[in-house]
């Protein structure tokens, strides 16, 4: 079965992209990684997402992630592409996008990380990859990753909001709660007994009580 799970490590791909060849392993260094993939170049919903995606590049290098996207035509695409998202998001038409795009004309990649969408299909009825969002630790094992068809474009601040997530629950034993954003209150992971989550957290912990009597919803500040 092609693709990736939580906690498969980065496969070590070599390929041509906008800013020249790499190897994914050597690409990633010690950052985190994001890898995004896109239908095809010159469609609407990629280029308002990587228009987007440029326009946050600064807030993903804040957070030390390397961003890379991926879509099925060539780097001379690309290029022209890229002129087409600048001109989106109002700056210079220019061939300099804040990341690189990988090309992968012919889906090697896409199929060995299981990101093709059956129900999109180019004209010759080849599948068109679907809009994937791996993001990878600093130990290059998937930490996250998103699946969406090609009709629905992706939320790039949910993109944002999640790496922060997965950067403070690699650090802390915390999780974040449904629609947290950072400096928002956390809550103590369940694996972590009282004794240890006090000493853990010197800033507190609010217990809500619950009919069951359970007292697992355990909040406190954002270490
Ligand atoms: C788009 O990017 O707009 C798109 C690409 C393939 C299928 C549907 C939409």
């Amino acid at each position: 079965m092609p693709g990736l799970l939580l906690g498969d490590e980065a496969p070590n791909f070599e390929v041509d992209t906008t800013h020249g060849r790499i190897r994914f392993h050597d690409f990633l260094g010690d950052s985190w990684g994001i890898l995004f993939s896109h239908p095809r170049d010159f469609t609407p919903v990629c280029t308002t997402e990587l228009g987007r995606a440029a326009k946050l590049a600064p807030e993903f290098k804040k957070r030390n992630v390397k961003m890379i996207a991926l879509s099925i035509d060539d780097v001379n695409d690309h290029l022209a592409w890229s002129k087409d998202i600048n001109a989106y998001n109002g700056d210079e038409p220019t061939e300099k996008l804040p990341f690189p795009i990988i090309a992968d004309a012919k889906r090697d990649l896409s199929i060995q990380l299981g990101m093709l969408d059956p129900d999109e299909r180019d004209k010759d009825g080849m599948p068109l990859t679907a809009r994937v969002v791996f993001v990878f630790g600093p130990d290059k094992k998937l930490k996250l990753s998103i699946l969406y068809p090609a009709t629905t474009g992706r939320n790039f601040d949910e993109i944002l909001r999640v790496v922060d997530s997965l950067q403070l629950t690699a650090k802390n034993k915390v999780a974040t709660p449904v629609d947290w954003k950072r400096g928002d209150r956390v809550m103590v992971i369940p694996s972590v007994p009282d004794d240890e989550a006090k000493k853990l957290f010197p800033e507190g912990i609010f217990t809500k009580e619950l009919p069951s009597g359970k007292k697992y919803l355990r909040y406190t500040p954002q270490p």
